[in-house]
C-alpha cells in the first residue's frame, strides 16, 4: 500500500499490517524550526503474521534522531532509514514491545501545509491523509488504530494556548519560560485525525448538554481580536449537535470540543478527534463582512466536520479507497441537515446545480473515476467531488431505495456493528441490507462504474385503454479504464401530473418495481405501463433528483410549462424551468454561431415571469427559477467543440430580451425592502436578499449605464448586497467610472480584512473578457497578494481559471499559458493547491479547436517543466492520456 512518486496503489492489494498498534505516547519540543518529536509507541506482531517481516514505518522530509526499542537504543545494524521508509527488524514475536523514535522537523519551512507547520505565528497540524508522516515515522495508514496520549512543550508567553485531541490532563510551568499541556483522547483513533494546536488565540466559550445530560465544553478558537465573528459558527455548532441526536440518535463523546480557525489551510476544514481545525473563512462571520453563502457554508462545514465524529471518526476507513465511506456519508448528513435548518427544495436545488457543474464536469473527462476507486498515484487527488458528492448522492439513493425509516434501521446498525472499526463499502451497504434484506449487489455498482447515466425517455397516452406507457434505456458513457458498463439500478422519483394539477393515482403498474412513487430502472430498457390513467397526464420524472443522471426526453414546453405550474415538489418545478431554459439558450448558441439573432421564447419568458413574482412562493426558490443556467453549464450542456465568446453573447442576448420583457416586475423585486431592522441572516431573510440581487443583475442587461447598480452599492448596508452590487457593476460595466471607483472604494474599507479582499480578488479575476487577465497578473503584484496562502492563490488564479469562462479561455490561449506557469510557480510550495487549481483544466478537449491546441501546449509545457509534484504530475497525465 506504499506510494512513491509515481507508484500506482491498488485496492487489490490491501493487506493488513503485521504490527498492531496499542498506545501512543507523543512529546513535541515545539520550536518554529527545529521541533523534537519523541514518538513511544506499544505494539505487538500480529497473530499470523512471520516471525521475520520487519516493521516498516512510513516517513516523509524527516531528521531521524534517535531509535529505541524497549528503551533500549539501536542502531543502523538493527533498522535501515531512507527519505520515506525507516525499517526496523529482529523484533520479538508474542509479546508487546515499545518503539521510541525521536525526529526533528522545521515547521517554519513547511510550505506543503502538511504535518506541522506555521500560519501566522500559530503551530498546527493536518494529518489526513498522509501527513502524519511529515510528523514522525509511522503505520500512517487508517486501519492502524491507536489510543494517543500528548504532551506538548513550548515557549509559554508565545503559546498560552496548547491543545490536542480528547480530554484535557493538565498543564504547568518548568519555570524556565517553557509550558507544558497533556491531552489523553481514549478512543481508538488513526494517525489522519491526530491534531496539535499551539499560539497565542483568542477564545470563544460555550457548553452544550447531551441527550444523556453530560456537559460538553465548546471552545472555537481564534485570533485576538475576532471573537465576536465566531458567534454564528458556535450557534451552527450547538444546533449540529443536537442534530446528530435527533436525526441519527448520535451523542458526542468527550467532555470538550474545540475548533481552531486558521489563516493558512489547503482544505475547507478537517474533523481531528475533538479539535476540529478550519480554515477561518468557514469560521468568520458577521454582517459587514459576510455574505449569506458564508453564512450557509460555515453552518455546513460547521457542522460536516461534527457529524465526522461518528462517520470517520468512531467509524473510519480501512484504507483510503473507503473514503466515499466517509465523506460521501457525511456530506449526505450536512446535506440533510442545512435542508432541515432551511428551505428543504431550495438546498435541493442548490445541490443540484453544483452537482451537476461540477461532478458531472469530471465524470464527463480525463479525471473521471468510481465513487470507490481501484487504483491512484496520489491520494491527495482523490478528494473530488465524485467522491463527496456523488457519494453522498449514492447514500441518498439508499435512503430512497428503504425508505426513511429502514435507512435510519440500516445507519443504527452500522454504529451498533462497527463502532471502533476500520471498515469498507461493503460493510456499509450489507447493513441496510441485513436490514431491509433487500439485494444490493446491483445497486453497489454506483461505486463501481464512473461516468454520469443517460436515461432516454419515451412516454406514450392511450385515451382508449388508459395506458400511459413509459420506455426507458440507460446509457453509461465510456470512462478512463472502463469502456463496457453494466446496466445499473436507477431509482427515479416520478408523478404523472394531471390538467388540473393532481397527480395521477394509476391503478397498477407493469414492467418493473414501482413502489411509494419511485420507479426502479435496473435493465437496459425497460418498459413501464401505468393503467387506468384517466386523461393524458404530463410526465414528471427525477423528483427531487432522486438519482444523479441525465435526462434525455423530447418533452413539449406545454408539458414542461405544466410542470413548471402544478407539480406538487417544488424542486420539479425549478427542474421544469431550468431544463427548458437550458434547451433554448444551446439551441440558441447554435442560432449564434450561425450568425443569426436570438431571443428567448414566450414560453420562458411568460414562466420567469409568473415564478418571479408569485408572492406564495419563497423568495429563495423564486431567485433560484430566476438563475438562469450558467455559461459554464451551457458549455457543458453542448458537450464539445465549445467557443466560450459564443455562449457568453447568446446568454446575454436572451437575459436582454427577457429582462426587456419583464422589466416591472423586476424593478418592482429590485424596489423591496430586505432589511427589516437588524440584519439577520436567517433562510428566508436571505432568499429576500437573493431575490432582490437577482433583480439587479437581470435589470443591469437593460439599464444602459451603471447608476442603477452604483446606487445599490452606496446603498447596500450588508455584504451580501455590497459584494452583488461590485460584482454587477464590475461584470455589466466593466471600466465605467462608477465600477472602477467602486472597486477602489471596496479596497479601501476592506484593506485589513484579506477574507474580504479574497471577494474582490474573486469579482475581479472574473470579469468577462480578455482584459482581465491583465488585471490578475496586476493583481498578483499587488500588496494584498500572498502567494503562500491558499486563500488568496484559490480566490485570485483559482477564481480566473475555474469560473471565468470568457476571460480564461481567450481564443488566443492566454489564460492558460499564465495558468501553466503560475501552477508550476505554485507547485513548487504548494503541490496540493497547484493540482487543485489545475482541475479547473479538465475539460480542454471539449473546446473548439484553437483553443484545445492552446490548451494542450499549455498542459505539455507543465509536462516538461521538470520537477513536478506526485499531485500535478498525475494530473497531467491523466489529462494528456
Ligand atoms: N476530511 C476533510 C473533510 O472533508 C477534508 C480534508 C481532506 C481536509 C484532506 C484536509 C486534508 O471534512
Ligand atoms: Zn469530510
Amino acid at each position: 500500500m506504499e506510494a512513491t512518486a509515481g507508484q500506482v496503489v491498488h485496492l487489490a492489494d490491501y493487506r493488513p499490517t503485521d504490527f498492531v498498534l496499542e498506545r501512543v505516547d507523543l512529546t513535541f519540543e515545539l520550536d518554529p524550526k527545529q521541533t523534537l518529536v519523541i514518538q513511544r509507541s506499544l505494539m505487538h506482531r500480529r497473530e499470523g503474521a512471520s516471525e521475520q517481516a520487519p516493521l516498516v514505518l512510513d516517513g516523509d522530509e524527516l531528521t531521524l534522531k534517535a531509535v529505541a526499542i524497549d528503551g533500549n537504543p539501536i542502531d543502523e545494524s538493527q533498522y535501515s532509514v531512507n527519505d520515506k521508509q525507516l525499517v526496523i527488524g529482529n523484533l520479538p514475536t508474542g509479546v508487546t514491545f515499545e518503539v521510541t523514535v525521536e525526529t526533528i522537523i522545521d515547521p517554519e519551512a513547511n510550505t506543503k501545509l502538511m504535518g506541522l507547520y506555521r500560519t501566522n505565528g500559530t503551530y498546527c497540524t493536518q494529518c489526513e491523509a498522509e501527513g502524519f508522516r511529515r510528523i514522525t515515522y509511522f503505520m500512517d495508514r487508517p486501519d492502524v488504530l491507536g489510543v494517543y496520549t500528548i504532551t506538548i512543550i513550548a515557549d509559554g508567553s508565545a503559546n498560552p494556548v496548547m491543545l490536542s485531541n480528547g480530554n484535557f490532563l493538565g498543564a504547568g510551568d518548568y519555570g524556565d519560560g517553557r509550558r507544558f499541556s497533556a491531552w489523553y483522547d481514549p478512543h481508538p483513533k488513526p494517525s489522519y485525525l491526530f491534531a496539535l494546536v499551539a499560539g497565542d488565540l483568542g477564545v470563544v466559550e460555550d457548553t452544550f448538554t447531551t441527550m444523556s445530560e453530560r456537559e460538553v465544553a465548546l471552545k472555537i478558537y481564534v485570533e485576538h481580536g475576532k471573537e465576536a465573528r465566531a458567534a454564528y459558527a458556535m450557534d451552527a455548532l450547538k444546533r449540529s449537535m443536537k442534530w446528530d441526536e435527533e436525526a441519527f440518535g448520535r451523542e458526542y463523546d468527550l467532555d470538550i470540543f474545540m475548533i481552531v480557525a486558521v489563516s493558512d489551510f489547503n482544505m475547507g476544514a478537517m474533523e481531528n478527534k475533538g479539535l476540529n481545525v478550519f480554515n477561518d473563512k468557514y469560521v468568520l462571520a458577521d454582517p459587514e463582512t459576510a455574505t449569506d453563502q458564508d453564512y450557509a457554508n460555515i453552518e455546513a462545514i460547521v457542522a460536516h466536520e461534527y457529524f465526522h465524529n461518528w462517520t470517520g471518526n468512531r467509524i473510519t476507513c480501512r484504507d483510503w479507497f473507503q473514503l466515499c465511506l466517509k465523506e460521501g456519508l457525511t456530506v449526505f448528513r450536512d446535506h440533510e441537515f442545512s435542508a432541515d435548518q432551511r428551505s428543504r427544495p431550495v438546498k435541493r436545488i442548490a445541490e443540484v446545480r453544483h452537482l451537476k457543474a461540477e461532478q458531472f464536469a469530471e465524470d464527463s473527462g480525463p479525471l473521471a473515476h468510481p465513487v470507490r476507486p481501484q487504483l491512484y498515484r496520489e491520494i491527495n487527488n482523490f478528494y473530488t467531488t465524485t467522491v463527496y458528492e456523488k457519494g453522498s448522492e449514492v447514500t441518498r439513493m439508499i435512503a430512497t431505495l428503504l425508505g426513511r425509516p429502514m435507512f435510519r434501521k440500516g445507519m443504527d446498525l452500522y454504529f451498533e456493528r462497527h463502532d471502533g472499526q476500520a471498515v469498507t463499502i461493503e460493510d456499509f451497504v450489507k447493513c441496510f441490507e441485513d436490514v431491509s434484506g433487500r439485494d444490493l449487489t446491483q445497486f453497489s455498482l454506483w461505486y463501481h462504474q464512473s461516468g454520469t447515466p443517460l436515461v432516454s425517455v419515451s412516454a406514450n397516452y392511450d385515451a382508449a385503454s388508459q395506458e400511459f406507457k413509459l420506455s426507458l434505456e440507460q446509457m453509461i458513457p465510456p470512462t478512463p479504464g472502463q469502456q463496457t458498463k453494466e446496466p445499473m439500478h436507477i431509482p427515479l422519483a416520478m408523478g404523472l401530473i394531471l390538467e388540473d394539477g393532481s397527480d395521477a393515482k394509476a391503478a397498477t403498474v407493469t414492467g418493473g418495481e414501482f413502489t411509494d412513487g419511485v420507479l426502479h430502472l435496473t435493465e437496459r430498457t425497460q418498459t413501464f405501463v401505468f393503467e387506468g390513467v384517466a386523461n393524458r397526464p404530463a410526465l414528471s420524472l427525477n423528483r427531487s433528483f432522486s438519482a444523479p443522471v441525465n435526462l434525455h426526453f423530447d418533452q413539449s414546453a406545454e408539458d414542461i410549462v405544466h410542470i413548471a405550474r402544478h407539480d406538487s415538489d417544488l424542486f420539479s418545478r425549478w427542474q421544469a424551468i431550468n431544463y427548458l431554459a437550458i434547451q433554448e439558450l444551446t439551441a440558441a448558441v447554435k442560432t449564434t454561431e450561425a450568425g443569426g439573432d436570438v431571443a428567448a421564447s414566450p414560453a420562458l419568458t411568460s414562466i420567469l415571469m409568473a415564478t418571479a413574482s408569485d408572492e406564495a412562493l419563497e423568495p429563495a426558490f423564486r431567485a433560484q427559477v430566476l438563475a438562469l443556467p450558467t455559461e459554464a453549464d451551457i458549455a457543458r450542456e453542448i458537450g464539445s467543440n465549445i467557443d466560450n465568446d459564443a455562449i457568453h453573447t447568446t446568454r446575454n442576448a436572451i437575459m436582454y430580451s427577457i429582462a426587456s420583457a419583464i422589466a416591472g416586475p423586476l424593478e418592482y423585486l429590485h424596489a423591496m425592502t430586505t432589511n427589516n431592522g437588524a440584519f439577520s441572516p436567517d433562510a428566508a431573510s436571505a432568499g429576500r436578499r437573493s431575490l432582490r440581487n437577482s433583480a439587479l443583475t437581470w435589470l443591469s442587461h437593460i439599464d444602459d449605464g451603471p447608476a442603477r447598480a452604483a446606487a445599490a452599492y452606496a446603498a447596500a448596508d450588508n455584504m451580501t448586497e455590497l459584494a452583488h452590487a461590485l460584482t454587477v457593476l464590475a461584470h455589466r460595466f466593466p471600466g465605467s467610472n462608477e465600477a472602477e471607483a467602486a472597486i477602489a472604494e471596496f479596497e479601501q474599507r476592506f484593506a485589513a480584512n484579506p477574507l474580504v479582499i479574497d471577494k474582490w480578488f474573486m469579482i475581479q479575476a472574473t470579469v468577462p473578457g480578455d482584459t482581465t487577465l491583465r488585471r490578475v497578473q496586476d493583481l498578483m503584484r499587488g500588496s494584498h497578494f500572498a502567494p503562500n496562502n491558499p486563500n488568496r492563490l484559490r480566490s485570485l488564479i483559482g477564481s480566473f481559471a475555474m469560473s471565468n469562462p470568457t476571460g480564461f479561455n481567450r481564443a488566443d490561449g492566454e489564460g492558460y499559458r499564465f495558468l501553466a506557469e503560475r501552477i508550476v510557480e505554485i507547485d513548487g510550495r504548494n503541490p496540493q493547491v497547484a493540482a487543485r487549481i489545475l482541475t479547473s483544466m479538465r475539460s480542454w478537449r471539449s473546446l473548439e479547436p484553437g483553443r484545445a491546441a492552446h490548451a494542450k501546449s499549455a498542459l505539455l509545457a507543465i509536462d516538461l517543466s521538470g520537477r513536478l509534484s506526485t499531485d500535478v504530475r498525475d494530473l497531467i497525465d491523466r489529462m494528456l492520456k
